[in-house]
């Protein structure tokens, strides 16, 4: 039992967090006259100490798990009083609680970092709203875009993930403490006193349910994998780009490593492990699902398998986005690799036919097979589409055979392409400027949020 019981050597987390709850408790407890003044006082001295010695990282964790451990180096510190701290509380509520404190930290700081890194693709995305490159699909160069453009996606990406961390951190409004073991106590307790001086917006409203749910812990690690997701597919792009043959992006020395065996490599391990790491995160989220599927209600052994994928999500996240802000910082794209990329044949080819559809009225669909022939054509006879002789179009449609041959190049593409949420330099500036001021709106919101100063609950 001891073997398979113990969660010391993880929950040490939770010490701050605990003591937290027991002060909160105890003041309770004072304002409700349910304790002594003078035992409100011992056991309050108690707490400090011990929040002092988890500071000064001299707390260590000596039985089954961080509250059990707490509880008795008080009754060391203050004695037979410190039992009382157990008045109206059990472990079932006091776990819950601490974990969710934990939890409402980590997702602030995930926020934090998260905003950087949106920060930094804005500044890429303005350095580079005219750097045109290839777009692909089905990893087939596509149409030409710019680099701005790119990085702008992965933003708006990244951007829907900050939503999804705070609807996880509302998922968190609501206080467990003082539901007991199971069925709520017989003291004549202040929930919302309690819940209010521990930055909740309200005590949790059934007993039986506040001790056995972990749907907030579901959320957020829904919420991480979405964002572990985004930045794998990021991070496979970085890959992909800084590969020899594509040569985008240049990667700095403290982003990648040599080769043992081959001494010209630079492998970008840093962005293989960001798109790995993914794996644990995914892996976490089926981990907890599973332990909960099935489960009745209330609290059952099993519940204390929520916290290591909680700890190893969030310390995953950190070390991804921590890896992720230095390659968007650092990244340096070769904007002469890129264009060239861009400007091989074809690329206008949907170009081409939007002009035969504006200029020859030919319906687009027509126009479409029109250039399919003609792109045949130009690879036969080895030539660009804006070199091919009124012969070769006169063979091909009749209604181009005379008249004006556009010649359009990457550039003159991109800078057609204006339409709102397009890749044309005057737009991608335009919606990185907008995506600044989002940003700004969403830091100015977070810290809001941080500092519990709104209380975020719709209900
Ligand atoms: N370490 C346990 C957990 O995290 C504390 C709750 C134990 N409660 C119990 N009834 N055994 O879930």
């Amino acid at each position: 039992m001891a073997a398979i019981g113990a969660t010391a050597h993880f929950d040490y987390r939770l010490a701050r967090y605990d003591v937290q709850c027991s002060q909160a408790h105890v003041m309770m407890l004072l304002k409700q006259q349910i304790i002594e003044d003078a035992d409100a006082q011992r056991l309050m001295e108690g707490l400090e100490a011990l929040r002092e010695k988890i500071e000064d990282e001299a707390f260590h964790v000596n039985a089954e798990d961080v509250h059990t451990a707490l509880e008795q180096q008080l009754e060391e510190l203050v004695g037979p009083v410190a039992g009382n701290i157990g008045m109206a509380r059990a472990r079932n509520d006091l776990a819950v609680t601490s974990l969710k404190l934990w939890l409402r930290e980590s997702i602030d700081s995930l926020i934090e970092q998260l905003a950087s890194v949106l920060n930094a693709f804005c500044e890429q995305a303005r350095s580079h709203a005219a750097t045109v490159m290839p777009g692909f699909s089905h990893l087939q160069a596509g149409q030409p875009i710019t680099f701005g453009h790119l990085c702008l996606a992965y933003g708006e990406t990244l951007f829907r993930d900050v939503e999804r961390l705070h609807s996880a951190r509302a998922a968190l409004r609501e206080c467990p403490l003082g539901s007991g073991a199971i069925a709520g106590t017989a003291f004549p307790i202040d929930r919302d006193y309690s819940a209010q001086l521990l930055g909740f917006d309200r005590p949790s409203a059934n007993s039986v349910d506040s001790v056995g749910e972990r749907s907030f812990a579901l959320d957020f690690l829904a919420a991480s994998a979405s964002l572990a997701l985004s930045l794998s597919r990021f991070a496979a792009e970085i890959v992909f780009w800084s590969s020899q043959p594509v040569g985008f992006i240049h990667l700095p020395d403290v982003l990648v490593t040599g080769s043992a065996a081959m001494p010209h490599k630079r492998n970008p391990d840093a962005a293989e492990l960001v798109r790995a790491k993914c794996g644990r995160v995914l892996g976490n989220q089926q981990q907890l699902q599973t332990v909960v599927k099935g489960l009745p209600l209330s609290y059952f052994r099993d519940l204390q398998e929520d916290k290591e994928a909680l700890f190893d999500t969030a310390d995953s996240l950190h070390l991804m986005l921590d890896a992720t802000l230095s390659i968007v910082t650092l990244m340096e794209p070769q904007i002469d690799t890129m264009a060239r990329a861009a400007s091989v044949d074809f690329l206008t080819s949907s170009d081409l036919a939007d002009w035969l559809t504006q200029t020859h009225q030919i319906p687009f669909r027509e126009a479409h097979g029109v250039v399919v022939r003609l792109v045949k054509a130009a690879e036969q006879e080895g030539r660009s589409l804006s070199d091919l002789s009124p012969q070769t179009r006169a063979a091909i449609d009749a209604r181009i055979a005379t008249g004006d041959w556009p010649s359009i190049d990457a550039e003159d593409s991109v800078r057609s392409r204006t339409s709102f949420g397009g890749t044309a330099p005057a737009q991608v500036a335009r919606a990185a400027d907008r995506f600044a001021s989002r940003l700004a709106a969403l830091r100015r919101l977070s810290k809001r949020i941080a500092n519990n100063q709104i209380c975020i609950s719709a209900l």
